[in-house]
């Protein structure tokens, strides 16, 4: 497994160091989430390592059309772009505040959509009709049964031909 280096304050995982008030802020509140989030899951960073070996493994070219579902604040997407700097990546999610801060830091290289994966049309807004790898982390469990049996048949469906959805 392929170790994952996080940066320091000022300098995210994108390398997209704070040149900005904005940039530096939403660099800070990244820097943030990530030690609360390791609070809970402390092997974090290697899991989305592994997660992005298994895209490496998966996807030719190096422009994978990725699915960032639950992405909240760009995590995962932030580092798919650093290790596939031109993958075309959409990050979905619902809240506000963790939307405005992916929107913060992905800037214009991924489109960020705000749906509620729990609703049967979550899917319509979507730029891309197949993806090449489904992407989440710590979300999909709050999700009932039966919700989330449809958005397994629906990613399923959304990933091209010989690809699978990746949930970690
Ligand atoms: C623990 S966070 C994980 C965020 C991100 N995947 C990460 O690893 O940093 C859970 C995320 O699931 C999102 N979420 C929960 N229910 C959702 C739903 N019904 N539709 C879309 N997003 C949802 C939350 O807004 C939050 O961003």
């Amino acid at each position: 497994m392929t170790p994952y280096i996080t940066g320091s304050l000022g300098r995210t995982a994108d390398g997209l160091a704070g040149t900005d008030g904005l940039s530096a802020t939403a660099a800070a509140w990244q820097e943030s989430w990530d030690r609360q989030q390791e609070a809970y899951l402390p092997d974090r960073e290697e899991r989305f390592a592994a997660m992005l070996d298994a895209v490496d493994a998966l996807v030719d070219g190096d422009s994978p059309r990725l699915l960032d579902l639950a992405g909240g604040t760009g995590t995962i997407s932030l580092r798919a772009l650093a290790r596939f700097p031109r993958a075309r990546i959409t990050l979905v999610d619902l809240d506000p505040a963790l939307l405005a801060l992916a929107r913060a830091s992905l800037l214009d290289r991924a489109t960020v959509l705000c749906a509620d994966l729990s609703h049967p049309g979550w899917h319509d807004r979507l730029p891309h009709r197949d993806y090449d790898a489904v992407l989440t982390a710590t979300a999909l469990h709050w999700l009932p049964a039966e919700r989330l049996a449809d958005l397994y048949g629906r990613t399923t469906g959304a990933a091209a031909p010989g690809r699978a959805p990746r949930q970690r």
